[in-house]
Parts: C-alpha cells; sequence; structure tokens
C-alpha cells in the first residue's frame, strides 16, 4: 500500500469526488456503488434544498448540466425531480439512474462506506443546515457511527452552526483562496478539518494548521503524481476524480 510507504503512521483516507464520477454519472447511485467496489474510503458529494424541503444530492444549482430537464433545484419537488434523468448525459448505459434523496444515499450507504457531505450554499441555507443535521442525528440514532461522517462546505458561518447543532459529526471548511493562518485559531473552535484547493497547499502551511489541530484533505486530484505530492506533504487524504480514479484501486487497496 503506497500510502502506508510514505507515511507508516498516518491513516490515510482515499474520497471519492462525487463518487466515483469517473466511472459513472457523478453524484448518483451508480457513482456511489461503484466507489464502494474500487475501495475507496469516503464518497464525496453535495446537498442542496428542494422547493418542498428535501435533501437532495446534486453538485450544481440547477439540473441543466447533467439531467433531461431545466430549472433550479430550490424551484422544483422532490415529485418533478425524481421525473428527471440523470444519467443519459453521461452513458446511455446509465439512462435509469436518477438524482438521489440524501436519505437514500444514507440508507444504501451509510455503514458502507464514509461519508463526506458537502452544504452547498443556497437562500434557504439556514434550513438546510438544520435538516442536514436532523437527519445524520436520525441515523446515527439507528445505528451510523458518527466516525463515518463528515460534513464540510464553503460557507463558513453555516459550518459554525452546524457544529453546535451536531458536535458528534467532524466538520470541515473548504477553502479556494489563499489561506490566512490567522483564522486557524477561530476555525478550530468548530472545524475539525479544512478542505483545500490543492494548489494552496504547501508543507509550511500544512504544519500550521496541524498545529491547531486540523486533518487536511487536498482536492481535486486528478493524476497520481498529484496524489503523490499531496501524501508527501502529508495531507490526511485526497479527494479526486478524473483520471486519477483509473489507478485508485490498484494503490489504495
Ligand atoms: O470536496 C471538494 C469539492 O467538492 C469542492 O468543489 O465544486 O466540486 O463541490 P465542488
Ligand atoms: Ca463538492
Amino acid at each position: 500500500m503506497l500510502s502506508y510507504i510514505l507515511h507508516p503512521l498516518q491513516p490515510f483516507q482515499s474520497i471519492a469526488h462525487r463518487g466515483a464520477s469517473f466511472y459513472a454519472p457523478e453524484n448518483t447511485m451508480a457513482a456511489f456503488q461503484k466507489a464502494v467496489d474500487l475501495g475507496f474510503d469516503f464518497i464525496e458529494f453535495d446537498v442542496r434544498l428542494s422547493k418542498d424541503g428535501h435533501l437532495v444530492v446534486i453538485h450544481d444549482a440547477d439540473v441543466q448540466r447533467t439531467t433531461d430537464g431545466m430549472g433550479y433545484i430550490r424551484d422544483l419537488t422532490v415529485q418533478e425531480i425524481k421525473m428527471l434523468d440523470a444519467g443519459s448525459w453521461y452513458s446511455s448505459e446509465y439512462t435509469n439512474e436518477r438524482i438521489p434523496l440524501l436519505e437514500e444515499v444514507l440508507k444504501q450507504f451509510g455503514g458502507k462506506i464514509g461519508l463526506l457531505i458537502e452544504m452547498k450554499s443556497s437562500e434557504n441555507q439556514p434550513q438546510l443546515t438544520k435538516l442536514l443535521s436532523d437527519t445524520l442525528i436520525k441515523y446515527i440514532d439507528n445505528g451510523i457511527k458518527p466516525s463515518t461522517l463528515k460534513v464540510q462546505s464553503f460557507n463558513i458561518n453555516e459550518i459554525k452552526k452546524f457544529h453546535e447543532l451536531t458536535p458528534t459529526i467532524s466538520s470541515g471548511i473548504l477553502l479556494e483562496k489563499p489561506l490566512n493562518i490567522l483564522h486557524f485559531q477561530t476555525y478550530s473552535q468548530f472545524a475539525s478539518f479544512l478542505s483545500v484547493n490543492h494548489h494552496l497547499l504547501s508543507k509550511s502551511i500544512i504544519h500550521q494548521a496541524k498545529q491547531y489541530g486540523f486533518d487536511i484533505f487536498s482536492w481535486t486530484i486528478k493524476k497520481q503524481y498529484q496524489f503523490q505530492m499531496m501524501q508527501r506533504l502529508g495531507v490526511n487524504g485526497v479527494i479526486s476524480d478524473e483520471e486519477y480514479q483509473e489507478t485508485n484501486g490498484t494503490l489504495l487497496t
């Protein structure tokens, strides 16, 4: 196991970006199952609120790119969302794929693979944060281990709220702009990890982040050399997609 050779004492997590989105349409049950089959530790996926107040799994605010429909998720009911074909844009093999509900993912994959859930920003963000917290607590009460769940967002205020509502689940901040270490002290009060655009990482930044107790995950890793560079820097895991997923199974299992 390559990660073991490079960092024998440090657990390293392989995270499939939007599921195994190189092999199957992103953020679908097929992509999540493929990630399980490939031996990933976690799947990363995005959640948004439908018009009728359900958490649905989709990256974009609107359905145009990844389905045969049009419109914003916030303007569509679950009944309307479930009529959409979320697989044909990728390949005719996946014509029957639908946009999953968060609860469907929790039922099917909770406990089988780790779930890294990204709260996407929206006008109804406060409701989303509270509903996500309530939903995850319900599934923890039903037996899913908190250690198999992580929640992240670019929205720092909402991550703070999520942590206050759900301190047993690891929460993290997504960062895509140069890191300001002066914020680390504040972030460490409600976040246990930082998910960082890999271009922004250096040994020094990682060292300082670890002084505050953060785990560091880097995204989005597309090539094997990027993966190896991240391991040398000492990150705790990588969120990967595209060509890199071709070799992920052989490198990490
Ligand atoms: O987990 C990192 C990554 O998912 C953040 O970017 O746009 O793919 O949600 P995006
Ligand atoms: Ca995401």
